[in-house]
């Protein structure tokens, strides 16, 4: 019998242009749009996520998510939520969880699933500025991509693109 195909992995970030993610901890920035748009996007799915995500996301449990948190402390464990030491044990558990499989970051993890070789999709909110921070998007543009949709938007403060990638 063949094995079932691996489910992709879909990355879901928010980046400038010089590929920061995080400051202290926390987003540099507020884009209600981007965060809207990040909740919708996961509500019901399985989301894998590392031990400093989880401990800014308290409602990471409700609209019927399936959290998988990367961190070797178990003690963070709560009912619904699976703690696993390693990205690749999570993906093991992320596997037997409803839903699409939505990597939230940090680094590591982004890092880990673009050179998983699974099938990647990659929900990207590029924001049109550069700033200082101490998190980061692993170089992504040098892959060859293929474009499924883009939109710009803008707010008060940023212009940014959502745009949706694959690569098999
Ligand atoms: N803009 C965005 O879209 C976006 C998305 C995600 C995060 N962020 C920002 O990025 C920052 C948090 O990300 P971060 O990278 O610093 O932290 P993180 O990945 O959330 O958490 C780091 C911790 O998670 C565990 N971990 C993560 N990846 C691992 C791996 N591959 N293997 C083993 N353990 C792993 C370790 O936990 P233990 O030490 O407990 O073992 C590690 O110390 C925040 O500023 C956040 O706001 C932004």
């Amino acid at each position: 019998m063949q094995d079932a195909a691996p489910k992709p992995l879909h990355l879901i970030v928010a980046c400038t242009e010089n590929r920061v993610i995080g400051r202290g901890g926390r987003l540099p920035w507020h884009i209600a749009e981007d965060t809207a748009f990040f909740h919708t996007a996961t509500a019901g799915q399985t989301v894998v996520l590392g031990r400093v995500c989880y401990e800014t996301w308290p409602q990471v449990r409700s609209d019927g998510r399936h959290p998988v948190v990367i961190s070797r402390n178990s003690a963070l464990a709560l009912p619904g939520v699976h703690v696993t030491p390693t990205f690749p044990s999570a993906l093991a558990i992320a596997d037997t969880l409803p839903g699409k499989i939505m990597i939230c970051g940090g680094e590591r993890i982004y890092t880990e699933a673009l050179a998983s070789g699974r099938p990647i999709r990659l929900h990207l909110t590029l924001i049109h500025t550069e700033i200082t921070g101490d998190t980061f998007m692993p170089e992504w543009r040098h892959l060859s991509w293929r474009e499924h949709s883009r939109r710009e938007s803008a707010d008060a403060n940023y212009r940014y693109t959502f745009v949706e990638l694959s690569l098999s």
